[in-house]
């Protein structure tokens, strides 16, 4: 009986490391994929201080990826870290209208556009490590492992919470900046209309 009993647990045992691992690598997959992302917002955006925020988030992505690849080796099951890359939680629009944000909007849309793609991200990534813990819980996970999660966790929610309260400050500047540059704009033509009618009316 006794034998049979503990069968049973090195079995749950084996399962429970074998799900965990999986898990683990599922999160390095997605954070393989946000630092492509990150490095390319890091090269595009036009705002300092999202560059610095963003630049900082890249250097945490890179510890959350070592400290994932740790565990899953500390695991072990002979399942080495995954460098593939996840899909990322980024919503596709229709063809038809992606095409037309795509060519119509200014350099300012487009940034105000890919922050909120950041914010979606970063709350996505919470997430998905609020439920990594809780299942690593539920499956009774070393501790170690379980601190792991719990400090990505809080690197994702300290720069979504950056994001979700400096999103729309940045959006307003950036916008008033564009009206302000149109408003500019449109004056310079119409003082040009006004010259070259005072022009015509010279000539006549
Ligand atoms: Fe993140």
């Amino acid at each position: 009986m006794s034998g049979h009993s503990q069968y049973d647990n090195s079995h749950s045992h084996t399962a429970t490391k074998a799900i965990a691992i999986v898990g683990l690598n599922l999160a390095l997959s997605y954070e393989n994929a946000a630092i492509d992302r990150l490095e390319k917002r890091l090269s595009e955006s036009i705002v300092p201080e999202v560059k610095e925020k963003i630049k900082r988030h890249l250097d945490q992505t890179k510890q959350q990826q070592e400290r994932l690849k740790e565990r899953i080796r500390a695991l072990g099951g002979g399942m080495e870290p995954i460098s593939e890359k996840g899909q990322l939680p980024i919503p596709q629009p229709p063809q038809k209208l992606k095409m037309m944000i795509e060519s119509n909007s200014s350099d300012k849309e487009r940034e105000v556009w890919e922050s909120l793609n950041d914010l979606i991200i970063e709350r996505a990534e919470a997430i998905m490590y609020k439920g990594g813990i809780q299942a690593l819980e539920l499956l009774k996970a070393d501790k170690k492992t379980i601190k792991a999660l719990e400090k990505n966790l809080k690197e994702e929610e300290a720069f979504g919470d950056w994001l979700e309260r400096n999103n729309p400050k940045i959006a307003k500047r950036l916008m008033s900046k564009q009206a302000q540059d149109k408003k500019r704009k449109g004056k310079t033509k119409e003082e040009k209309k006004n010259e070259q009618e005072a022009i015509s009316a010279t000539a006549a």
